[in-house]
């Protein structure tokens, strides 16, 4: 017998970058030789300081239970980091410990949404936001980032959602942004704050990449008077500081909103281990030359990748303002082969050899807005983005290969050409 699931659980969508990623390894273990560029992770060490931080603490006993808003002394440096970096006036009570910057997607629908809500999200977009929005029964309300506002979000949809939707409540920001490393300025946040005021609205700030930012500096809507109250702004260890594995990372937000959370938490993950919060306490206060050395390190690899990239014919790729993504358009290409964006990265990481392969993931994997692109990490040694550049320059001469590899996946057929960007 089949025991059916919820509704929800039916339909949810998941993380393709973790599906592929299974793919990869499946095939390295197979002894197929793959360039993985498909998941946004760092090829560097977590910094010495924060694992011996994290095994002095195990070794002292820091292996039991801690308070679901985190350690005071964790929660404290979270607030001295942000009041350091982005000028921020912020108290260790503004401050909540979580498992890296994806469960406060979670944790604010769940403090904010209730079935019906509208909440707008920009689009291409982080695939966990569409499930965490469904599972309080809101509905995801879609906007289109545009290449000509270099992906950066257009205050005016922030009107034109709060004007037309029947109940708008929750707007989703993404700077630096996963997938295109577009860059949201002071500017873009002010005059969203302007369209907020005076309504009910709520913002999740997603800045996993706050370390990431290539052109000017990052920003934050918590720099603009009068946000606080509104937005949870989220934070992780995941990129800045090599430690994806560690599940740790902090929101700011108005004392009263992380109150919330931590009872929020309290009912599901209890708390962060305590021996990972000293980590990361570590990390903050003693390894900001060692991180940005390791920026500097990314940057360098995202303007290899793409100057490599943009030397390709059918493939056009400019430098990410931000984040260790590069996502080039591969329109010309698609259209030429009839492939589907996702469909080419398939077919290089298991159709176009034997004994190669590189993953990488297609544009619509970020949602419809991003078909037509591929979505590149940069996290392999620079001889190793370099061979994969080389091997998808001759794998999408290999027409015959291709062919093949849609007749054994007619889902990756391309049903009408992408328009040439
Ligand atoms: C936009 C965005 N949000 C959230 C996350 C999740 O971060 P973490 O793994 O630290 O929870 C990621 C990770 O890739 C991301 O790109």
């Amino acid at each position: 017998m089949s025991i059916p699931f919820s509704t929800f659980a039916s339909s949810i969508r998941v993380e393709t970058a973790f599906s592929v990623l299974a793919v990869a390894k499946l095939l390295k273990s197979e002894g197929k030789d793959v360039v993985e560029l498909e998941i946004g992770d760092s090829p560097f060490s977590t910094p010495a300081v924060a694992v011996d931080a994290a095994a002095r603490a195990i070794r002292e006993g820091q292996t039991r239970y801690g308070p679901s808003l985190g350690m005071p002394e964790y929660r404290a440096a979270a607030a001295r980091y942000v009041n350091r970096e982005y000028g921020l006036n912020v108290a260790a009570e503004n401050v909540i410990a979580g498992q890296g910057a994806k469960i406060f997607e979670q944790l604010f629908c769940e403090a904010f949404l209730n079935p019906g809500d509208g909440v707008l999200v920009f689009s291409p977009h982080f695939p966990t936001y569409p499930p965490n929005i469904e599972r309080r029964g809101a509905r995801v309300v879609l906007s289109r980032l545009e290449a000509a506002r270099e992906f950066r979000p257009d205050p005016a949809e922030v009107r034109r959602f709060i004007d037309r939707d029947p109940s708008p409540r929750a707007i989703f920001l993404n700077s630096p942004h996963n997938p295109t490393g577009g860059v949201a300025t002071l500017d873009d946040f002010r005059a969203i704050a302007d369209a907020v005021r005076d309504t009910e609205v709520v913002i999740l700030s997603d800045e996993p990449y706050d370390r990431m930012v290539w052109k000017g500096r990052h920003h934050s809507p918590l720099e603009v008077p009068g946000m606080m109250e509104r937005t949870v702004a989220a934070y992780t260890f995941s990129k800045s500081f090599s430690m994806s594995g560690w599940r740790l990372g902090f929101a700011v937000s108005d004392a009263r909103i992380i109150d919330m959370m931590g009872k929020l938490t309290n009912t599901t993950l209890s708390c962060v281990p305590p021996f990972v919060q000293m980590a990361g306490i570590a990390a903050l206060d003693n390894a900001s030359d060692e991180r940005d050395r390791t920026m500097q390190e990314f940057k360098r690899k995202v303007e290899l990748l793409v100057t490599a990239l943009g030397r390709l014919d059918g493939i056009t790729c400019a430098m990410p303002v931000g984040s260790f993504y590069v996502f080039p358009s591969v329109a010309g290409v698609c259209n030429r082969l009839g492939i589907t964006s996702h469909g080419l990265a398939m077919y290089l990481l298991e159709g176009a050899d034997e004994k190669r392969g590189v993953a990488c993931l297609g544009g619509e994997c970020f949602g419809d807005a991003g078909a037509g692109f591929l979505r590149l990490s940069c996290a392999e040694p620079d001889e190793r983005l370099t061979q994969a550049v080389d091997f998808i320059a001759d794998a999408v001469t290999r027409g015959d290969r291709v062919k093949k590899y849609l007749a054994a996946h007619p889902e990756y057929r391309l049903a009408a050409g992408y328009p040439a960007s």
